[in-house]
């Protein structure tokens, strides 16, 4: 997929294989602050390059990585369980946004609304519907998904190794050229 947003100090481009070294240092800012990803079994390598990808992207301002996000054609069990029923689909016709960070110094000017809707853009390019979880305390994240016109469809319970019991919001998108900000 060709760029699909700019704005004058900012594009939204396809990730690069040369890009990881930065995006990972990014990933790492954000968990330290957000504490997102809550749950990183694995390293941050495995958790931004995924067999199940079906596209990623960076945001990029005057040459520096900025921000983030993905497309995947599935989240954790109970998460499709829960839209494949709310929504009537199966499973491949849905596709999940993951992976969206934005580092704070970047925040506040509409990157993350613009990385939502390049995902989201493609999920429909490809024929599925854009879903997505998130952990229900991650305030900044379900507001920008609501002003985006997504609806809150279930919430599941994840079960941290730690013994947490973590609500996430299951969220399925906005029909095709009505998500707010679209290009
Ligand atoms: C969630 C996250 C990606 C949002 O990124 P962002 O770039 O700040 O998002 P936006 O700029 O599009 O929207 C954020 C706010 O800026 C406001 N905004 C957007 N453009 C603006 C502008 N030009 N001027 C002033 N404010 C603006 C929005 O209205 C919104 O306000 P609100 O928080 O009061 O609702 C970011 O906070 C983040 O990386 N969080 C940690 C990781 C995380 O939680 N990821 C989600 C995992 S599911």
């Amino acid at each position: 997929m060709k760029s699909v947003w700019q704005a004058p100090s900012v594009q939204i481009r396809p990730r690069l294989a040369d890009d990881l070294p930065a995006v990972e240092r990014l990933a790492d800012l954000i968990r330290r602050i957000d504490g997102y990803p809550g749950y990183l079994p694995g390293s941050l390598r495995d958790f931004l390059v995924t067999d199940d990808a079906l596209g990623a992207w960076v945001a990029e301002q005057e040459e520096i990585i900025v921000g983030h996000v993905a497309l995947h054609r599935r989240s954790w069990g109970e998460v499709m369980r829960v839209a494949s029923e709310s929504m009537g689909l199966e499973d491949g016709q849905l596709a999940v946004i993951a992976r969206l960070f934005v580092i704070p110094e970047a925040r506040q000017q509409g990157v993350g609304l613009h990385l939502l809707n390049s995902a989201t853009a493609e999920a429909w390019r490809l024929g599925r519907r854009p879903i997505l979880d998130v952990v229900a305390n991650l305030a900044a994240a379900v507001r920008l998904y609501e002003r985006a016109g997504w609806k809150i469809i279930g919430t599941v319970e994840f079960r941290h190794p730690d013994g947490r019991r973590l609500p996430e919001h299951v969220f399925a998108g906005p029909l095709p050229g009505s998500y707010r900000g679209s290009a």
